[in-house]
């Protein structure tokens, strides 16, 4: 009983939270990346996109939304003076944790390992940084960086993005997780986004979204809801030679393939979304 209030009261703080969401005029677009499952390339995936959005001339700022794992100031090879956590503390101001990266047009708001935010309240966190950010009305693009899982912190940067994308391998249990993922948003979103990784080439990962789409209209999800296939990165020991070194392959190794499979899918995003 006494649980099911609590629980009761949780979704109510949470839908008054969203509900108060100030009604921001923006020309900031907020992308969220995702998986479900851990270790599918993530937040490789995501700095390497922030690159070539930044090359295309676009204001970026990554959000290291890895709740107790700040992958993302290793992958720029950065130290933050400042971190989200230090914003939603009070410790900073935004504009001290919104750091500039050695990448023209790209900023990152860090995370912070080991950091523990759960118990502390039951409300919407997060939204404050991507509200607040979203009002600088400095950026073209927030790209939000999610950990592994579908935790109440993913749930969160799920509920407010606009647009997401998930991110998958081949591998079944992979498979699984992106459509648990797809199931829970087919009922708050129009569209999911769906890239594939450690996929050889297009045609494997288009195969198999297909596959995904029929099983969500075999299981009748929301038949309003689009599942949008745009792009596969096949595995490269670049990725890992460069992500040891600390660079960006996208920068690195521009004429390699898996950097043209990245800019298929940063030339979706241009159209689509900015
Ligand atoms: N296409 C690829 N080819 C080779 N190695 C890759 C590729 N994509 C990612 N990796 C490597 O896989 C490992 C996991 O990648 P990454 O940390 O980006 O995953 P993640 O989804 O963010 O993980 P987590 O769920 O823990 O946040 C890293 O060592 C990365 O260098
Ligand atoms: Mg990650």
């Amino acid at each position: 009983m006494l649980n099911n209030l609590n629980s009761i009261a949780n979704q109510a703080s949470k839908l008054i939270n969203l509900a108060t969401r100030k009604n921001i005029k923006t020309k900031t677009k907020l992308l969220t990346i995702t998986s479900g499952k851990g270790g599918v390339g993530k937040s490789t995936f995501t700095a390497n996109l922030s690159y070539l959005l930044s090359a295309k001339g676009l204001k970026v700022v990554v959000i290291d939304a890895d709740i107790g794992l700040a992958n993302m100031q290793v992958l720029f090879d950065i130290k933050p003076k400042f971190t989200m956590f230090d914003y939603l503390d009070g410790t900073c101001k935004l504009k001290e944790a919104v750091v500039a990266t050695k990448y023209k047009n790209i900023h990152l708001i860090a995370g912070k390992t080991g950091h523990e935010y759960a118990s502390k309240t039951n409300s919407f966190v997060f939204t404050k940084v991507i509200d607040d950010t979203l009002a600088l009305n400095y950026f073209d693009i927030i790209l939000v960086d999610t950990g592994a899982g579908l935790n109440r912190y993913v749930r969160e940067f799920l509920s407010i993005s606009d647009h997401v994308l998930a991110l998958t391998t081949t591998d079944p249990s992979a498979l699984t997780d992106v459509y648990s993922l797809m199931k829970m948003l087919s009922s708050q979103k129009e569209k999911l986004l769906l890239c594939f990784n450690h996929t050889k080439n297009y045609q494997i990962g288009e195969t198999i979204s297909g596959s995904l789409i029929k099983l969500a209209q075999k299981n009748r999800l929301n038949k309003d809801f689009m599942v949008e296939y745009i792009g596969n990165v096949s595995t490269s020991s670049n990725i890992a030679t460069t992500a040891r070194l600390r660079k960006l392959f996208a920068k690195e190794f521009d004429d390699d393939e898996i950097t043209k499979q990245m800019k298929v899918i940063t030339n979706y995003i241009l159209r689509h979304i900015m």
